[in-house]
């Protein structure tokens, strides 16, 4: 069976290239082993993070090597199967790579409720991004009712499910995003108390107005200048969670904070979150952002590009903001 896949070509060297990756086809065994089962991809996730597992060497996880294939997290059905755990014609996600096949041993892999929401979410607000906002947030922030949450990059999907949690927690919620369309998401279906568009507004004098009480928590996905004028809002007692830094991913230099004195003063702390680290909860915080999405008091949004090839192109989609919403390459 031919199988079409995205092989890492080259190392970026600062911005991603389309000429980055190959798009190679093979032939994939339907006859696997014993303890082995066959996935039929329906989509592949597309994150920030892939560009820093594009990286030589290793940081929390190896980066990918010359010539395999990129690894991305997909899902998609069992169609094959002699692994006792899993069933032909059931659901599974995890790291199967930018591919329209993979043939697993089960390492890894989540079993899928499908019954109901879509597929795709299992990638997104119920995959790796959601669990990054839930326990970024309440494990790591530990918001209290009638506190501020600033989040930037707000209207991705960390940033978008870690507004609304807070928002259920009873916070008051502020956010950046790089246009209008997606400010008036943050404070319409997303229900954030304000949203500030970074790219025409200066971001210190919102939060100014916004924030007269200074923030309580600030999670940050972007970093650079954004982190910094946060640090400059902080409350007494503020966290700060560092999730990621996307402003920075493509840099050579990283851009470092110079407010951080005010953590002093704040009497606050930054910490960090790698979401790999709370495995074993991710049902606890499935089932709780399941029941969220059922009962109306959450939403998602999903970017959904067409087909293999376009994995490249849609990538580069992050780095300038084109995405609105989950970016999803369906297969
Ligand atoms: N630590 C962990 O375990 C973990 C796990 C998952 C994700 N993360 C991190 O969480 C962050 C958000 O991920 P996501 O999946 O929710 O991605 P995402 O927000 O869906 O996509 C990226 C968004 O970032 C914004 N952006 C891009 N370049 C920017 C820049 N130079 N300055 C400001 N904003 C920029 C763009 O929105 P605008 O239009 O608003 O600019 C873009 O749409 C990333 O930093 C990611 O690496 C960390």
């Amino acid at each position: 069976m031919k199988n079409t896949q995205v092989l890492l070509a080259a190392r970026p060297d600062g911005e991603v290239k389309e000429t980055d990756f190959k798009i190679a086809s093979s032939v994939i065994d339907e006859d696997i082993a014993e303890g082995q089962l066959l996935v039929k991809i329906s989509y592949i996730s597309l994150d920030p993070a892939l560009r820093g597992w594009m990286n030589a060497g290793t940081t929390y996880i190896k980066g990918v090597e010359i010539g395999t294939v990129m690894r991305a997290f997909s899902c998609g059905e069992v169609i094959a199967s002699k692994h006792p755990d899993h069933q032909v014609g059931s659901f599974v996600s995890g790291l199967l790579g930018a591919q329209e096949y993979a043939v697993s041993d089960g390492t890894g892999l989540s079993k899928l409720d499908v019954s109901s929401g879509k597929l795709s979410w299992h990638l997104g607000i119920l995959g790796m991004p959601g669990m990054t906002a839930y326990f970024g947030l309440l494990e790591k922030a530990k918001p209290q009712a009638g506190e501020t949450v600033f989040i930037s990059g707000a209207a991705g999907i960390v940033g978008s499910t870690v507004g609304q949690i807070a928002k259920i927690k009873g916070c008051t919620v502020i956010g950046t995003a790089g246009s209008q369309e997606k400010c008036d998401y943050l404070t319409g279906e997303c229900g954030f108390d304000a949203a500030i568009n970074y790219k025409e507004e200066d971001v210190a004098d919102a939060l100014k107005t916004h924030c007269p009480d200074g923030v309580h928590v600030f999670y940050d996905n972007v970093g650079g200048p954004i982190l910094d004028t946060a640090l400059g809002h902080l409350a007494k007692g503020a966290r700060v969670v560092i999730c990621g830094a996307i402003s920075q991913y493509n840099k050579k230099k990283i851009y470092g904070p110079s407010n951080y004195m005010k953590i002093v003063t704040a009497r606050g702390y930054i910490t960090g979150i790698i979401v790999f680290d709370y495995i074993k909860d991710y049902p606890k915080a499935v089932a709780d952002i399941s029941g969220w999405l059922e009962s109306g008091q959450m939403n998602t949004k999903e970017d959904t590009v067409k087909g293999i090839e376009q994995f490249p192109s849609a990538l580069k989609m992050l780095f300038s903001g084109k995405n609105f919403g989950k970016l999803i390459l369906e297969i």
